[in-house]
């Protein structure tokens, strides 16, 4: 690992204190139970909650279960603002992850139920933000579901942390274990302390009306600085082997099928690798995958598809449906992947980036559908077909999920995460 041998020695230091604290001060843990907030033992720390947010009037409690590695958010009830709040939470500090919630005890329990997993125990800033109010499913019409106004979103208290004390390894979160972000700078994480140099990672968005000479007031220039990535550096797990050694003798021709998120791929990867010729076979939307660009797309090897942008994005009157997306990706593995497979083409899809919160996605009504809660159904959806008809899906969630705002353009990962994205496709399709 690269983290600085001083960093790493605080971090076992810090986890050992915190131990210790627990030890002298709290019961026995015992595991959680659904229904009964602040009767956990020492172990389970509560969040504070921004109180100023109206969302924040049907949450009742966040409990941090630290030998669990949960978060529990207790919901009201008798709410009724926000009934289904849609959330997205995000750990920061000497890491960054990204916590993975269930909603399957909303409805009899009133909680959700958040899990994450860190590769160091510490103390982490929590940054908790609702999308939206509602769950979207397979029959969901999306185009009218709104967003709540991110600048209103965030239900935890600027200054909310949590004592993280369990490393998992058979995380659900990482999708891959493909790696992690860590901080790049030689800090000690005090977070009392207001001078300290890590701050916590607030999700990044785009206010309204923050376009043009806007752009330069401070209302619009906070919330969509992307500096705040900066101090951030990816380390891939130790079995992947993702120096310049790794493709050496290795040629052929890589395709990425899809729009525009597809050639920034190619470009990184062509700039990666030199004897492995990468292009982009421009395909807008997954009706566009049929039987007769089969031809043109069996002229390469591999072919890595992702699609998505188009189908969700702001260019016609409203998203493809979930059951339509459902259809044509049906459609496009019988007409057009089964063909290349059967061609000899290796073929891989990989998951739909998301999007960070632009103006066009949190107006209400929405002008963009590529909002968190569209992408991962899209990618649920894409994910099971790959499934029923064997064919990889690459999920770099671990990569583009984490830091799934920081597209300077509010789409494209023209920085250093498309880079690694870029390697990881060439190291997963190549070795
Ligand atoms: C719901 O219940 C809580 C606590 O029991 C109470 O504080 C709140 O005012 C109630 N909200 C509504 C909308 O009735
Ligand atoms: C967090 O911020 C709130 C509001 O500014 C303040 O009242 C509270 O004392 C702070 N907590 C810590 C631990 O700094
Ligand atoms: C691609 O699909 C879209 C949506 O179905 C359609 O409007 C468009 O004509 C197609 N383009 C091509 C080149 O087939
Ligand atoms: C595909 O590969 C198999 C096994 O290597 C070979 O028998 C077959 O002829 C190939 N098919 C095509 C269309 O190249």
């Amino acid at each position: 690992m690269a983290i600085p041998r001083r960093k790493r020695v605080l971090i076992i230091a810090a986890f050992f204190i915190l131990m210790a604290w627990h030890s002298m001060n709290a019961p026995e843990p015992t595991k959680a139970s659904y229904s009964t907030p602040f009767h956990h033992p020492l172990f389970h720390q509560s969040i504070p909650i921004n109180r100023e947010t109206p969302i924040a009037a049907d949450v009742e409690s966040i409990v941090h279960i630290a030998d669990e590695a949960k978060i529990l958010v207790y919901l009201h009830s008798n709410r009724t603002t926000c009934i289904e709040p849609q959330l997205i939470g995000r750990l920061s500090g000497y890491f960054l992850s990204k916590i993975k919630w269930s909603y399957q005890h909303v409805t009899n329990h009133n909680v959700i139920v958040g899990r994450y997993t860190v590769p160091s125990p510490g103390n982490y800033f929590l940054e908790i933000i609702a999308t939206m109010c509602q769950a979207l499913d397979m029959d969901t019409d999306a185009t009218n579901v709104c967003l709540i106004d991110p600048s209103q979103h965030r239900l935890t208290m600027d200054n909310a942390t949590l004592d993280a004390a369990l490393i998992t390894t058979n995380n659900n979160n990482n999708a891959e274990g493909i790696g992690f972000w860590y901080n790049k700078n030689e800090v000690t994480m005090d977070t009392t302390d207001a001078t300290s140099s890590i701050k916590p990672l607030f999700t990044r968005y785009q206010p309204q009306n923050c376009r043009g000479d806007n752009a330069a007031l401070d209302r619009c220039k906070i919330p969509t600085d992307v500096t705040r990535f900066d101090p951030y550096e990816f380390q891939f797990n130790s079995q992947f082997f993702l120096n310049d050694e790794y493709l050496k003798g290795k040629e052929g021709r890589l395709c990425f099928i899809g729009a525009s998120h597809s050639r920034v791929l190619a470009r990184f990867a062509n700039q990666i690798s030199n004897n492995i010729h990468v292009l982009q076979v421009d395909h807008r939307y997954v009706a566009n995958l049929t039987q007769s660009e089969v031809g043109y797309a069996s002229k390469c090897g591999k072919v890595v598809i992702g699609m998505g942008q188009w189908d969700a994005g702001h260019h016609g009157m409203g998203p493809t449906s979930f059951r339509e997306l459902k259809k044509e990706m049906n459609r496009a593995m019988l007409e057009f992947v089964k063909p290349l497979l059967d061609a000899n083409v290796s073929v891989y899809f990989r998951n739909m980036h998301y999007n960070p919160l632009g103006d066009l996605i949190t107006q209400c009504p929405p002008a963009d559908w590529r909002n968190p809660n569209v992408v991962d159904t899209y990618n649920i959806i894409t994910k099971e077909l790959c499934n029923e008809f064997q064919v990889p899906f690459i999920d770099t969630t671990d990569i583009t999920g984490i830091m799934w705002d920081r597209q300077e353009d509010w789409a494209h990962f023209k920085d250093i995460s498309g880079e690694l994205e870029a390697r990881y496709f060439l190291y997963r399709v190549f070795s």
